[in-house]
């Protein structure tokens, strides 16, 4: 069979091995296009591995092979998988309250004054059931609140696959315009004109972005990043970018939306805005505040969140802040702001052990890398050779061996290591991996680093 690769944009045969994953995934076809639901799970460069359960730190797959998980379902699993107390109020929740009830619940209420309270920016919020969804909520927010209809948005960021935001944020190099900004282009094919109004700009280079704000200036509703760039690989804000982006949105009065589904109770308990101490206008959260279930919201102030409160904004969803994934929420929520005091050195501190170890490996059998942690996130990049510090997508594009990364990846996933093969994909430590677990996976890395990175 043949499959779209959107890194490469060619159409990729697929060849399948004999485990009980290819069989399974072989069968996925007949039914599910492309055998999964999210083009990302099914990229043909991804050995097949078709998951049967996971605990804690590990997963298994259907022939029962073991995997320390270092991607966590892409990150949301910030306590592992089945982690008790939030399958305790979840199952709580269904067996007697009710999955879904149809109406306001406390379950809900008690779910965002936690997230304010974590997210002092967001004093008010709404839920909904998708980063994807609350991210074209923030957007059409900041157009509601300035009444202006131009984005923002910068290469390698990826704010979810909506009509109003999906552009080629992995775009090839010579389709970069080289003054550093210019017009969205489409992210797939299908798409409207929903992206007349969006310009893309180099992520962290001050001097471009106010070029594209002074050429753009007064009609631009919002500017929206990642405020740690976590989808090509994971990328920290240059010193004073976040800043100096903060006070030229103000001057423009143009909205600063920080997507923080990724950095969320990962850059810290109150995501980047908290580490860097920058305050966006409005906020997306997702992925770890549900713990596995699929949650996010969109927030503001009182004042930018009254176009929501009043209708005059709509917001909706049969299932947006559902009872059953409320209860996860809350759960997730309750234990961060309980133990954020122990748990976010604990998170560091097992992230920082995977981070110095694979370095020292990778130092020693020269095999040329860069390397980025912040708190439980980090972001491995193989490059050609020894190059500048990477600060932005251009760089990864420019410089990464993306196809070495995957001959790694397969090899450690055949080892029982598993984190994904597009060097784009940031690895996610959760609570549940220890100590141990990290000796074992750098062991094996060791050992397949020997193997299949060395020349
Ligand atoms: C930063 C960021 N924003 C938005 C999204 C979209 O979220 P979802 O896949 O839940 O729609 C993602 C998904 O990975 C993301 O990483």
């Amino acid at each position: 069979m043949s499959v779209f690769d959107p890194m490469s944009g060619r159409q990729e045969r697929v060849s399948y091995n004999d485990s009980s994953s290819a069989r399974m995934l072989h069968r996925g076809c007949q039914s599910l296009a492309g055998g999964d639901s999210s083009t990302m799970r099914v990229l043909p460069y991804h050995l097949p591995l078709v998951a049967k359960r996971g605990l804690g730190s590990r997963l298994w797959d259907i022939d029962d092979n073991e995997y320390i998980d270092l991607n966590m379902a892409y990150g949301p699993l910030i306590f592992g998988h089945c982690a008790p107390d939030v399958v305790a109020a979840v199952t709580r929740q269904i067996s007697e309250f009710g999955s879904q009830l149809g109406f306001p619940t406390e379950i809900t209420i008690q779910a965002a004054e936690k997230i304010k309270q974590l997210f002092p920016s967001m004093e008010l919020l709404r839920f909904a059931n998708s980063g994807t969804e609350a991210c074209a909520s923030a957007i059409r927010l900041a157009r509601t609140a300035t009444r202006r209809r131009k984005l923002i948005l910068f290469e390698g960021h990826y704010h979810g696959w909506s009509e109003a935001v999906f552009n080629r944020y992995h775009a090839p190099l010579d389709a970069l315009p080289e003054r550093g900004f210019g017009p969205a282009i489409p992210g797939t094919i299908g798409m409207s004109s929903s992206l007349d109004d969006v310009v893309v700009c180099e992520w962290n280079n001050i001097e471009t972005f106010e070029r594209c704000l002074q050429e753009n200036g007064y009609d631009v509703a919002g500017v929206m990043m990642e405020p740690i760039m976590g989808n090509a690989s994971l990328l920290p804000p240059r010193e004073g970018f976040l800043q100096t982006v903060r006070e030229l949105t103000i001057d423009h009065g143009s909205m600063l939306i920080f997507d923080e589904v990724i950095t969320g109770l990962r850059a810290s308990s109150g995501g980047a805005q908290e580490r860097y101490l920058v305050t966006p206008d409005i906020t997306v959260v997702s992925k770890s505040i549900g713990g596995g279930s699929p949650v996010a919201a969109f927030g503001a102030s009182e004042e930018v969140m009254q176009a929501v409160v009043s209708g005059e904004m709509f917001h909706g969803g049969v299932f947006s802040g559902n009872a059953t994934v409320m209860a996860a929420a809350n759960a997730v929520l309750t234990r961060v702001i309980a133990e954020k005091d122990d748990l976010y050195p604990q998170l560091e501190r097992t992230t920082g052990i995977l981070a110095k170890g694979l370095h020292d490996i990778l130092t020693r059998l020269n095999v040329p890398h860069q390397m980025n942690q912040i708190g439980s996130l980090l972001g491995v990049i193989l490059t050609h050779g020894d190059v500048p510090q990477i600060s932005n997508y251009r760089g990864i594009r420019k410089h990464g061996d993306f196809d070495r990364y995957i001959t790694f990846q397969q090899h450690m996933q055949l080892e029982g290591i598993y984190f994904h093969p597009n060097m784009f994909e940031a690895m996610f430590i959760s609570a549940a991996h220890t100590e141990e677990d990290m000796a074992i996976v750098l062991g094996r890395m060791e050992a397949g680093a020997e193997r299949c990175l060395v020349c």
